[in-house]
């Protein structure tokens, strides 16, 4: 985010104002130069009695009557470069639907570094007396904000840069607005979605949110890769600002603006009797400290609810969490009475009908095959295959069963009714087991049902 630094320099604005030959400025908050910045100080005043606020009041957005996007140009190719002509693009959408577009080069202005000193931060504005301020102002007073550049070194231009570092003042000082703005921004090949975002990052300075981001690839002069893509992404885009004014358009809030929040009013209230003395002026003057509500201007939607039927529900949900424990898990669901095994007309049907029942938590990694050699009534051989946490049924008999239950048919199909008992049957050698008998035991587990 922007202007976190603690400024480091131990020397003081007198001595850069000396030095630079400067008739020091007046530590008064400059009064406003613009309409918004006007009405902004004429309809924003909180009263701050014994340290409470008692009243604080936010910016609505309004449309002023000649409706101006301001656009700052980052680039050194002032009225011929790409990013000149991606912001140009978006002129004519732009008139149509009744705005200006006032281009600000950086290039051609005076802006000096930033000192890092911190003086606007305690006194509420830079003393350096160049271009800078007025720029700024321009960008408070527009119906919405565009910020440009092309990328350098993966970054923004160093004019771009020392723009936005000369913007520290504003910075710690959230804006009573949040308009709409535009991010722009070309690159050769390499860093353009990542620069674009820093710069919809940075418009919150000057009060603003990014709708959207234009961005392209251009390595020469008017060289776009595809031209007509980044007109008409312009021309959306363009639009969409416009409607976005218009209609006084807001986003969700966002991690990044509670983290802005919390970083910002701590680190202003810590230095509130220094460095950040204006800073947190205008903290207490805004109501910020207030809360995060008040912070984003949108309030947190508190439903209803009726604690006695949550307490009810939760309840209800650690009985029934507790019966499922108790209860074995079922792999397979419970077949309708009349659709189990056992309702099974001969033994070839109660075969096929086997797989139905198969309980795969039982079987855990067993691979087997038990093979069925049924006669009398009904005279074939089947098998079941069990693998991989499942069991089908197969004519015919395996290459390699694991188990083979030889058995007429009457008298598997009075077991599987729980007419006859299967061990009782087995000892009588009413069916006989050939392989593992292992297998066998554990038949009444696989099949339920
Ligand atoms: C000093 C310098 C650094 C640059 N760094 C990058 C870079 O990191 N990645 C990239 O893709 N292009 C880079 N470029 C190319 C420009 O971003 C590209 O030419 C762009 O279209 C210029 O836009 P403009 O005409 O609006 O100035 C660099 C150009 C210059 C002069």
């Amino acid at each position: 985010m922007v202007g976190l630094g603690v400024p480091v320099t131990k020397y003081y604005p007198d001595y850069y104002q000396r030095r630079l030959g400067l008739t020091p400025v007046s530590e008064e908050t400059a009064s406003p130069k613009t309409v918004n910045e006007a009405h902004y100080h004429a309809n924003n005043q909180a009263f701050v009695k014994n340290n409470q606020i008692t009243h604080s009041k936010m910016e609505e957005p309004k449309m002023s009557e000649n409706p101006t996007i301001v656009a700052v140009n980052g680039s050194p190719h002032a009225g011929v470069g790409n990013t000149t002509m991606m912001i140009e693009m978006l002129r004519g959408p732009l008139s149509e639907e009744g705005f200006n577009l006032e281009m600000i080069y950086l290039s051609e202005k005076e802006i000096n570094y930033c000192y890092g000193c911190g003086f606007c931060m305690e006194k509420g504005k830079c003393w350096i007396e160049d271009d800078h301020r007025g720029i700024v102002n321009k960008l408070l007073s527009a119906d919405g904000i565009i910020l440009g550049s092309p990328v350098y070194f993966l970054h923004v231009t160093g004019q771009m840069k020392t723009f936005l570092d000369r913007s520290l003042a504003y910075g710690h000082k959230p804006r009573p607005t949040w308009k709409p703005g535009l991010a722009v921004c070309v690159s050769a090949g390499f860093g353009e979605t990542q620069t674009a975002e820093y710069l919809a990052g940075v418009l919150r300075v000057y009060g603003a949110f990014a709708v959207g981001r234009l961005t392209a690839l251009a390595a020469g002069p008017g060289n776009f890769v595809g031209l007509e893509a980044v007109k008409a992404q312009a021309n959306d885009l363009a639009r969409d600002l416009a409607r976005a004014i218009k209609e006084k358009r807001r986003y969700p809030a966002t991690d990044m603006d509670v983290r802005f929040y919390q970083f910002m009013g701590d680190l202003v209230k810590n230095y509130k009797d220094g460095v950040m003395k204006h800073d947190y002026k205008h903290w207490l003057e805004q109501g910020l400290y207030d809360g995060f509500e008040s912070y984003i201007q949108q309030t947190t939607t508190r439903p209803q609810y009726n604690p006695k039927a949550r307490d009810a529900w939760i309840k209800e949900l650690i009985a029934s969490h507790k019966k499922k424990k108790k209860t074995k898990p079922m792999a397979t669901p419970a077949q309708p009475a009349d659709q189990g095994p056992q309702t099974a007309k001969n033994c070839a049907e109660l075969l096929q009908m086997m797989p139905l029942g198969f309980n795969a938590a039982e079987s855990n990694d067993l691979e087997a095959i038990y093979q069925f050699e049924v006669s009398g009534e009904e005279s074939f051989t089947a098998h079941l295959k069990i693998s991989e946490g499942a069991c089908t049924y197969h004519d015919g008999p395996a290459k390699s069963p694991s188990v083979t239950i030889k058995t007429p048919a009457n008298v598997w199909l009075a077991m599987a009714k729980g007419e006859l008992d299967g061990q009782q049957a087995f000892m009588n050698g009413q069916y006989k087991v050939e392989g593992d008998l292992n297998l066998l035991l554990r038949l009444k587990s696989l099949f339920s049902g």
